[in-house]
């Protein structure tokens, strides 16, 4: 009985050590291993300032491909990414054509044969609407919506390997609406809430909404992005649960959407969030606000080449699907509160990066499964000998 319970426990003990060890491997490695060199250029292949919008390539040459991250604020804001099988492809552009807007094909990445798979996202409309009964359903009381492509928006302010692009209402000196891009050479987490899980095939971007005068008191912001590929566009939105909310407190969910060639399971590219934006640049508990996104529906490519200058100069038949997310929940309080919104996302090649459990929670999970482990072999070690100390009293017996 004893020796069954011990090696039993023996076996548990084997495999929680396995367990603690692959743990803590993946901490100390950072998991994935994969990095990448990057370089910044503001205005590719270009020796002057051409006017209107900018254009920031970001160029991140991997092993044997690189990832070309194209980033726009001629028209609404846009992020392209393009990935090769080779790490000397290049973007050429002709300026003249890209600043005409009228064809496509002005921005190119050589040699066209290298290019694996490219996805964009395009920052179309921001949408307000007065949520007088405070039920936060968007049904009706809309405003007139911004369209980001006539925002006016600001020189881009780069630092290492981060944009922050801003952009204001027509006429109006009054609040903006901001982007920033951060591109990584390497696996990794930012420090401010909701501190998504990185990796060199994925960019960050965060959008917010600072001090923009809202249109009624009651008011509440939804976002509309288009996302615009080739032959596989972003087209369905997965949510995935979680039990460990270290990282992005009180938030259990993530929310990625993905696109899949037509009869694989592969992801080619996602754009990954978790459903939470905060109404305080510096994230706290108590300015988390919860958002929903609605299903992702086929749109007009032409609708797209017309709002984005990089779309009609990288895609010659773009498919888009457009989706919204909307920000705050029935009972929450409305955007004049703080005049301020935030909401983070990951834009990527491949798979999207899947949180593993975070140390503290590897250390709870160890000690729940570790200590009743450590009594049932101190139990089984007592019985054993109790049981041994019986028998021998036993076989000493009849000798006296
Ligand atoms: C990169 O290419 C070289 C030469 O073709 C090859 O030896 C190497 O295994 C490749 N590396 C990866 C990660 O595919
Ligand atoms: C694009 O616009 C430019 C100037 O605006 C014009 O010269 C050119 O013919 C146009 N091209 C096409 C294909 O419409
Ligand atoms: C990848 O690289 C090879 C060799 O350079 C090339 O022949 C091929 O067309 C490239 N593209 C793709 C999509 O594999
Ligand atoms: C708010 O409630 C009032 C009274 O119940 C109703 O007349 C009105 O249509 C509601 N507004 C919205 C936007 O649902
Ligand atoms: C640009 O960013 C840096 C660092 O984030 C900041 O200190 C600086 O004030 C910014 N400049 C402008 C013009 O916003
Ligand atoms: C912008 O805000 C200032 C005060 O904060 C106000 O005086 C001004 O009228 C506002 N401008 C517009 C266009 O709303
Ligand atoms: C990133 O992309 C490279 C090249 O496609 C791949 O080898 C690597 O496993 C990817 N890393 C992640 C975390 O997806
Ligand atoms: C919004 O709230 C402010 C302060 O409570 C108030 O002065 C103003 O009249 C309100 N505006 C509207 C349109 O209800
Ligand atoms: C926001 O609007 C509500 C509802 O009208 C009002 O009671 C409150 O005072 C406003 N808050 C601010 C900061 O203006
Ligand atoms: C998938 O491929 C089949 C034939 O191979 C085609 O009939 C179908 O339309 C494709 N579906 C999509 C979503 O491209
Ligand atoms: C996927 O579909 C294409 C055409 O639609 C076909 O040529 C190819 O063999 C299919 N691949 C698999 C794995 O079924
Ligand atoms: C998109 O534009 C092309 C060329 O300008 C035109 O042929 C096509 O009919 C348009 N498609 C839609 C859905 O408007």
């Amino acid at each position: 009985m004893a020796a069954v319970v011990t090696a039993g426990t023996g076996r548990v003990w084997g495999i929680l050590l396995v367990f603690i060890f692959n743990s803590c491997q993946s901490l100390f490695n950072g998991g994935d291993s994969y990095s990448r060199a990057l370089t910044v250029q503001l205005f590719p292949n270009s020796n002057s300032t051409p006017p209107g919008g900018e254009l920031l390539h970001v160029r991140a040459v991997g092993e044997n491909d690189t990832l070309h991250f194209l980033f726009c604020s001629q028209g609404a804001p846009t992020l392209l990414i393009v990935h090769t099988n080779s790490s000397s492809s290049t973007v050429k552009v002709n300026w003249r054509q890209f600043l005409a807007r009228n064809t496509s094909g002005s921005l190119t990445v050589e040699p066209q044969s290298s290019i694996l798979y490219s996805t964009a996202v395009v920052f179309s409309r921001l949408l307000e609407y007065d949520d007088e009964n405070n039920t936060a359903e968007a049904t009706s009381n809309f405003f007139p919506a911004y369209e980001l492509q006539d925002f006016s928006w600001s020189r881009m302010n780069l630092s290492d390997y981060t944009a922050v692009l801003c952009g204001s209402v027509p006429q109006s000196s009054n609040g903006s609406l901001c982007l920033q891009l951060s591109v990584f050479g390497s696996e990794g987490r930012a420090e401010l809430w909701p501190r998504l899980l990185h990796s060199a095939n994925s960019s960050q971007l965060e959008v917010w909404l600072n001090g923009l005068l809202p249109r009624s008191n009651t008011s509440r912001f939804i976002l509309e992005l288009q996302a615009v590929g080739g032959a596989y566009p972003l087209s369905k939105v997965d949510v995935l649960q979680f039990i460990d909310d270290e990282y992005t407190p009180s938030i259990f969910k993530v929310s990625q959407w993905v696109s899949s060639a037509n009869n694989s399971s592969d992801v080619l590219g996602f754009i990954q969030w978790k459903p939470v934006a905060y109404r305080k640049s510096c994230p706290a508990l108590e300015d988390a606000t919860p958002c929903q996104n609605s299903d992702p529906l086929a749109q007009s490519g032409n609708t797209t080449t017309a709002s984005s200058a990089l779309i009609q100069a990288f895609y010659s038949d773009p498919k888009a699907m457009g989706m919204n997310v909307s920000f705050g929940m029935a009972g929450e309080p409305f955007y004049n509160s703080t005049m301020f919104l935030s909401w983070t996302m990951l834009v990527g090649v491949g798979s999207p990066p899947v949180d593993s459990f975070s140390p503290m929670v590897i250390g709870i999970m160890t000690a729940g499964l570790g200590i009743p482990i450590v009594l049932l072999l101190v139990g089984g070690v007592y019985l054993f000998f109790m049981k041994k100390k019986e028998t021998s009293k036993m076989a000493y017996e009849p000798i006296n």
